[in-house]
């Protein structure tokens, strides 16, 4: 049961997208010492796939309070409005740091940053990076600049670390983690790492589906064991679904290739397999509308035709022009056959995002004391019921600031002082999921609680979780808390999505097609019971 080895930090940081990267960065000149941990290297994650962007009122004609306005419609009425103003009104700012620290945005011929649109937007905002490679621009520069400072004791980093579990004491304050470590050495097997606060970053949850944009490293490591120490997780039933995914054939499985939504923006559209632009008359916004509408209204398509997939018409803006603007997604689309320039992409649905997660409030700060939570991970309420394009990225840099802010002033003042973790076996009281039960999950997760729910769609899928959970424990490996986080969230989403009898934003009911404020206006919670989670 004693973890093989043991560090100690102010603060460990878990995770290396967008949001732990610029949390570790801003930690580091305010605490003696930062510990970042990742589960494989620095550059993995969801960060560098972002294609479209990062939005912001960059432009003079544009506003925070439009930027504002277009984030709550978005969200269908379960926005924090308070955390959305902080959003809007911080982000340019955060991203012009970003510029500062070295992230390079396509500009104009005469030097401002090119800004694009996006579904639901009515401004041109998002700034973007080498085209269609705005999250590896962005995951470069950050990563640079930690280069520049890594012989620094001030802080340590520690690549293919899993956090297994959060570590507390006697009060339940998180005091650290325990890591499964890949490799030989001082830090290889399962240890443990103690701080005064610790911020989860890990990213979303998209490999719960069979087919997701996001990387075989979003399994939702960080909201699976904030949700096992009793932490409360938010909007977990609010799975956005993008609505052009490169259609690769039914058997595809796992991360599938994302036609940035920038390409509908910059004049792309959809039609169906008669050439229908299906989405005109739909919404006043057509191809443009927010991302939901757009997935909603292809699903249905494809349920009236039959068809396994839509089409995305590129073919008027021209070779040059889209090997220019997209060159990572004409060069995958190639590589798959498919020449966006003289041919239409095949195109459907896929998990893209989670909306909420570990609830915090506007400093980024959880409900249980120490425990922070940011990015993908956090549920701070500014996506509601639907992100809205490009603010993740966003999110992800003026959160992880404000949390830099909080957890400096008070340690600063004295508080989180040092505390004894209480002894805790990793594996202890879980049954660990055979790592082979993956796509089991990912397939029983996609029957029953993808796009399109129903009430016995979802009580199909949370039994056969819990029995794939109550089978004999699997050998600890990290592949196995892998499975078991995904099989852990799974069933709160399930359970979510099972009693939520609406349809709103990412949350599509089949037996409740309609909206319904008088009833469902707020957030479902799902805090772990005594009986499991
Ligand atoms: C995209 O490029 O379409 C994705 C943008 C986002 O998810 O915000």
């Amino acid at each position: 049961g004693d973890p093989g080895w043991s560090t100690t930090a102010d603060v460990i940081v878990v995770g290396s997208g967008i949001a732990g990267l610029t949390c570790a960065l801003r930690l580091r000149t305010q605490v003696e010492k930062v510990l970042l941990v990742t589960k494989t290297v620095l550059s993995a994650g969801s960060t560098q796939w972002a294609q479209g962007g990062i939005a912001a009122a960059l432009d003079p004609e544009d506003s925070p309070e439009e930027h504002l306005q277009d984030t709550l419609v978005a969200g269908v009425g379960l926005c924090d409005e308070g955390a959305v103003r902080v959003l809007v009104t911080e982000g340019p700012q955060r991203v012009r740091e970003l510029v500062a620290l070295g992230a390079q945005f396509d500009r104009s011929p005469d030097g401002g940053i090119l800004l694009t649109r996006e579904g639901g937007h009515h401004r041109d905002r998002i700034a973007h990076a080498g085209g269609d490679a705005t999250g590896a621009e962005i995951s470069r520069a950050l990563i640079d600049a930690l280069d520049r400072v890594v012989n620094d004791p001030g802080i340590e980093v520690i690549e293919h670390a899993l956090v297994v579990d959060l570590l507390q004491d006697a009060s339940a304050r998180v005091c650290g983690v325990t890591l499964h470590v890949i490799g030989e050495g001082e830090h290889g097997g399962v240890g443990a790492a103690y701080g005064r606060a610790v911020v989860l970053a890990t990213g979303g949850l998209g490999q719960i589906y069979a087919s997701t944009t996001n990387p075989s490293v979003a399994t939702g490591d960080g909201m699976a064991a904030a949700l096992r120490a009793g932490a409360r997780l938010a909007d977990l039933e609010f799975v956005q679904f993008h609505p052009t995914v490169m259609y690769l054939g039914e058997g595809s499985q796992g991360q599938q290739p994302l036609i940035s939504e920038a390409v509908r923006g910059e004049g792309a559209f959809l039609v169906d397999d008669d050439g229908v632009r299906f989405m005109q008359g739909l919404h006043p916004m057509a191809d443009l509308a927010p991302r939901d509408v757009v997935a909603r209204a292809i699903v249905a398509r494809m349920r009236e035709t039959g068809a396994k997939h839509v089409w995305l018409d590129a073919r008027h803006l021209g070779k040059d022009f889209l090997e220019k603007r997209f060159p990572s997604i004409v060069a995958r689309s190639r590589e798959l056959g498919v020449d966006p320039a003289t041919q239409l992409i095949p195109v459907a649905p896929a998990q893209h995002y989670a909306s909420g997660g570990v609830w915090t409030d506007l400093s980024g700060r959880s409900t249980l004391d120490g425990l922070y939570a940011c990015g993908e991970t956090a549920c701070t309420g500014v996506h509601g019921a639907n992100r809205l394009a490009s603010n993740s990225l966003l999110e992800g840099l003026v959160f992880a600031d404000r949390i830099a802010e909080d957890i400096t002033a008070r340690l600063a003042g004295g508080d989180l002082p040092p505390t004894e973790a209480l002894a805790k076996d990793p594996a202890d009281g879980v049954g660990l999921l055979d790592a082979e039960r993956r796509l089991d999950v990912q397939r029983t997760m996609t029957d029953g609680s993808g796009p399109v729910r129903s009430a016995e769609s979802t009580a199909r899928t949370a039994a056969r979780l819990r029995e794939l959970l109550a089978d004999p424990p699997g050998a600890v490996t990290t592949a196995a808390w892998e499975t078991t986080n995904l099989a852990h969230l799974g069933l709160a989403l399930t359970t979510a999505a099972h009693a939520r009898e609406e349809t709103r934003g990412g949350h599509e009911r089949a037996d409740f097609p309609d909206r319904d404020d008088r009833q469902w206006l707020g957030h479902l919670d799902h805090v772990r019971t005594p009986e499991g989670v």
